[in-house]
């Protein structure tokens, strides 16, 4: 299974991902996370993304495709992965579709978290609170939600324009959207 993850800040990607892992015993691979270690490991890469990642913009597509053909160069990645966090323009749709090409391994999906801009914002609040992630404060959490509406939106059209595109309602408990995500990707499964 070589899922694509898609959704605004908040939706609920990263915790999805983390069950989806367990369940398909495929590895989660979220740019967000691969980033935050640079940060927390005082990495050259890490230096040069800390800031733009606390105001909520993109760090350069440049980096981010690195970090991804290093990652999927292991071999974890032979048997499936779930990406989470990338692409996150057009250009990265474009990057990515050419390596995973190069690599053989083409995408089976992308699924989109669909989730109402209030409940985003409510809940990245609270992440505020609870974990105080450096990007979760109101005005980055208002940056990042522009930065999606703008860069990210088109790479959905996208992904639903090559019919490679499932929207999954993202409200609900944990079980009940990750019920949802399983039933939308089971065709992809059954065939695999
Ligand atoms: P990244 O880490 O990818 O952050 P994000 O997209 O803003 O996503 P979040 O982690 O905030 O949300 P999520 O959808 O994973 O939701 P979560 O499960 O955590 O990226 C961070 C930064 O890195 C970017 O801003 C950028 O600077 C840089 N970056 C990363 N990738 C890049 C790229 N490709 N190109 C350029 N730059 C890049 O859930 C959120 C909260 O909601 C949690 O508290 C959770 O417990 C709660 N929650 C989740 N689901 C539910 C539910 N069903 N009900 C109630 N609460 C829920």
């Amino acid at each position: 299974m070589r899922l694509v993850l898609l959704g605004a800040p908040g939706s609920g990607k990263g915790t999805q991902a983390a069950r989806l892992k367990q369940h398909l015993q495929v590895p989660h691979i979220s740019t967000g996370d691969l980033l935050r270690a640079e940060v927390a490991a005082g990495s050259k890469l890490g230096l040069a993304a800390k800031e733009v990642m606390a105001r909520g913009e993109l760090v350069s597509d440049a980096i981010l495709l690195g970090m991804l053909e290093d990652r999927f160069s292991r071999p974890d990645t032979d048997n499936g992965f779930i990406l989470d966090g990338y692409p996150r323009n057009l250009a990265q749709a474009s990057a990515l579709g050419e390596l995973l090409a190069r690599l053989g391994r083409p995408m089976d999906f992308a699924v989109q978290l669909d989730v109402p801009t209030e409940l985003l914002v409510e809940r990245l609040a609270g992440r505020a609170q609870a974990e105080g992630r450096a990007d979760d404060n109101p005005e980055s959490v208002r940056t990042r939600l522009g930065v999606y509406d703008r860069q990210t939106a088109p790479v959905i059209e996208f992904y639903r324009q090559q019919g490679q595109l499932t929207v999954v309602d993202g409200v609900g408990t944990l079980d009940a959207v990750f019920t949802r995500i399983l039933e939308a990707i089971a065709p992809v499964r059954e065939v695999g």
